[in-house]
This record gives structure tokens, C-alpha cells and sequence, in this order.
């Protein structure tokens, strides 16, 4: 986590001091390292460097239209859930032909858009869906490139909000049924068959239940070659790389390839992978200033400026992300709860943490803030969402300008 480093006590990111930025944009503020955020994914490109493959960023984990042009720039391709995510990527210079197209609940329209617009695959996740798929394709007269999604049923020991390849999951198709599903679609006038993919949680730590779920999908892969032979071209084998947050130890970018290349080189097909967290999670941290301190016979609250409609992570997935004071500090710690302004017991970043001494004006940096942070803030309490500044090097750009209170009733009618 070297891009968010101390120089001279002052927090800084890249060149930055993150004070110039909290007093130039204002609190709470998204700031993010461009260079940590390309050099993540240069690192997993490189280490796939020995198999035909492309990295395909996860736009939900943060959707910055700057964040998406710096990854597309650098070769990217896409993993989109939504027409709104296409959109995003089209307007950030991204290449639609480099973009796979993920999520249960594809409706015609999204479908519509995204085959137009010519991208590399949908990942099917039902029957009902590759029918829709075909019949999308039949009206505009082409095929629809698939993979099935299919469900391993391997546990990735993650949190349960966020593991997806158990049976019991809305995800994917089973993979006793795949075989089966495969057959259909090969009979569907619409529908060219052109991968398998997986994808099995988020914030997997080990590369093992990769290792697993690749294993037991590799007959499969064989199965469907021989039912499409000229067509299967990709095996994705989706996101879900760890990161560390507090004392996690993920496997570099090195170390999952050395596991995973060679199955997938015995496969002769295109390594698909959809990284979102492992790229921008520690790129990113929430900068916030402290309005209060409130003392009560059992606790210290510091008060802050941000809320859980900025990171809603800690109370959804009992997330821990590090604490720093901006300007670094030789006090003995006290635990204090970190808490926000909104109304809700679970508006917390952090319970019982050890901090410095704090007080109210003083700024804090919410570490391991860039992933699935500014893309899951809400307007809860009607509170505008905050900026988004971009640093590279020693330039920093506000790639999102902080909502203004107008801004909150736009689009809406007094009736
Ligand atoms: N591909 C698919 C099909 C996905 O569903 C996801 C994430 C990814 C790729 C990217 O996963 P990643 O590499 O970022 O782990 N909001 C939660 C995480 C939800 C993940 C949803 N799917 C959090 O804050 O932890």
C-alpha cells in the first residue's frame, strides 16, 4: 500500500499532500492514484504475458469515466453488468470488442445495445436468457457471442454477501446442467457459442478455490469444444482477487498465474479475467474531516464529515479498512468509534479502534477505499456524494465534481 505514504508527517498520495487536496475540493473527498491503479493492472497483464489473454476491468468496483480511460489506454478491455456500464466505457475510449457482459438480469434492451454495439461476449446465466439471447440475435440478424456462466460449487471463504459459486446461489448454471445448456444453445439460431466462464466471489485470498473451480470445469471445456469446435475460443475465469485490507497476504499477480497458467495453457483457449477490486481497491482512500468529538461514559465517537452513504462497506460486509490522520501523529492511541452523521446505528467506519489523539477540524484518510466505495454511494439523508480527484504524480485532477445541493432535487417534480 505504497502509493498512500507519510513524507515529512504529512499524508501524501503519490507527490500529493492529501491536506492540499482536502483544502483545495473540500471533505469528504475520493482520491485516487492513477499510477497504483495502472501499475495493478500492468502487473496481472504482464504475469498472464505467457497465454493468449485480456484483463478485463470490473466497471462496478469503481466507474470514474477518468479511472476507466486510464485502463483502457493501458490495453483494457471491460467487464460490464449494465447498459449504464457500457455506456461508461464507450464515453471513456473503452473498446466495446474487449467487453464482456455479466449479471442475471440482462433485459432485451441492454441486450439490444450491447450486440450493436459489437461486444466480445455475454456471460449467460440462465436458460431464459440465452433464449432471449437467440431471439435478440435472430431480430438483428447475427449471432450473439455466449459463454455460460457455470457454477462450480466451490467455496471461495469469503464473506457470504459476496461469494457466488455455492449451489445455493442465484449465480450461474449449475455444472451438472452446463453440458445440457450448452447443447441448446448450439441448436439456437441466435447464439454462437464462444467461451466458459466462472466467476466464484470477491475478496478470495487463496488461489486455490481458483485452482479448484478451473479443474473441474476443464472436462467441460473439452465437452463443448467437441459440440462447437470452430467457435470456443475464451475460458474466464472471472474476478474475485483479494486485496489486503489489514493483515490479509493475497497472492501477488506472479503467484496466481504460476497456479493457474498451466491449466489453462493445456486448454489452448483465451485466458478471460475480470479483476475490479485487485485493481483500484488500494488505490483509493476517503478523505474526511472530523466535526466533532463526543465523549460518553462508555465511548469516544469521533464525529466525521463522511458517512456510510460515502462507504457503505464497513456495516454491509463487516469490512475493516485502515484509519490514518492526515498528519501523522505520535500520541498514544485511544480506541474511538469512527462514526458519520447519518441517523443509523450502522453509520460506522470503525468500532473500538485504536487512533492518536483527534480532534474536531483534524483530517482522516479511510485507507483501501477504492474499490466499491464512490460506486455504492447513495444520497441517503440527502447528502450530495462527494468529488473524485485523480493524482498522477504530482498532478491532481477533480474527475468528479462534488454534488451540489441542487443537484439532489434534479429530475424531480413538486408534483
Ligand atoms: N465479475 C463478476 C461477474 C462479478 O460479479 C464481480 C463482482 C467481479 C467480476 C469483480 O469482482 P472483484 O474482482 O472486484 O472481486 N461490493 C462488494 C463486492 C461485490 C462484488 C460483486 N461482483 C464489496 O464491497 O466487497
Amino acid at each position: 500500500m505504497n502509493t498512500f505514504q507519510y513524507r515529512r508527517g504529512e499524508l501524501c498520495c503519490e507527490q500529493v499532500p492529501v491536506q492540499q487536496l482536502a483544502e483545495k475540493f473540500g471533505t469528504p473527498l475520493y482520491v485516487y492514484s492513477r499510477n497504483h491503479i495502472v501499475g495493478q493492472f500492468t502487473a496481472l497483464d504482464q504475469a498472464l504475458q505467457s497465454v493468449e489473454h485480456t484483463v478485463c476491468y470490473a466497471v462496478k468496483a469503481n466507474s470514474n469515466l477518468a479511472i476507466l480511460s486510464a485502463l483502457a489506454k493501458a490495453g483494457a478491455g471491460f467487464d460490464i453488468v449494465s447498459a449504464g456500464e457500457l455506456y461508461r466505457v464507450i464515453h471513456a475510449g473503452g473498446d466495446p470488442t474487449k467487453c464482456v457482459f455479466s449479471g442475471v438480469g440482462k433485459t432485451r434492451e441492454e441486450i439490444e445495445y450491447a450486440l450493436k454495439l459489437g461486444i466480445y461476449i455475454f456471460n449467460v446465466e440462465s436458460e431464459a436468457e440465452l433464449r432471449q439471447l437467440s431471439a435478440v440475435g435472430q431480430r438483428l440478424r447475427r449471432r450473439a457471442p455466449i459463454a455460460l456462466r457455470v457454477n462450480p460449487h466451490v467455496d471461495p471463504d469469503t464473506h457470504h454477501h459476496i461469494a457466488t459459486g455455492k449451489k445455493e446461489s442465484k449465480f450461474g448454471i449449475s455444472i451438472e446442467r452446463a453440458l445440457a445448456v450448452y447443447q441448446e444453445a448450439s441448436r439456437l439460431p441466435g447464439i454462437e457459442i464462444r467461451g466458459v466462464q466462472m466467476h466464484i466471489g470477491s475478496q478470495i485470498t487463496r488461489v486455490t478455490p481458483f485452482v479448484q473451480a478451473t479443474r473441474k470445469l476443464l472436462k467441460l471445456m473439452a465437452q463443448v469444444r467437441a459440440l462447437a469446435p470452430a467457435t470456443l475460443q475464451s475460458f474466464d475465469i472471472g474476478g474475485g482477487l483479494g486485496i489486503c485490507y489489514k493483515d490479509q497476504t493475497p497472492p501477488t499477480a506472479q503467484q496466481f498465474a504460476a497456479k493457474v497458467l498451466p491449466l489453462v495453457k493445456n486448454t489452448g483457449l483465451r485466458l478471460l479475467i475480470e479483476p475490479g477490486r485487485f485493481i483500484v481497491g488500494n488505490g483509493g482512500s476517503l478523505i474526511t474531516r472530523v466535526v466533532y468529538i463526543k465523549k460518553t461514559p462508555v465511548k469516544t465517537f469521533v464525529i466525521t464529515d463522511a458517512a456510510m452513504n460515502d462507504l457503505i462497506r464497513p456495516v454491509l460486509y463487516d469490512s475493516y479498512h485502515e484509519i490514518l490522520p492526515v498528519r501523522q501523529s505520535r500520541s498514544r492511541k485511544r480506541k474511538v468509534d469512527v462514526v458519520g452523521p447519518v441517523c443509523e446505528s450502522g453509520d460506522f467506519f470503525a468500532k473500538d479502534r485504536p487512533l492518536p489523539e483527534v480532534n474536531a477540524g483534524d483530517l482522516l484518510s479511510v485507507m483501501s477505499a477504492g474499490a466499491y466505495g464512490m460506486g455504492m454511494a447513495s444520497n441517503y439523508n440527502s447528502r450530495p456524494r462527494p468529488a473524485e480527484v485523480l493524482v498522477n504524480g504530482r498532478r491532481a485532477t477533480c474527475v468528479r465534481r462534488r454534488e451540489t445541493l441542487a443537484d439532489l432535487v434534479r429530475g424531480e417534480d413538486r408534483g
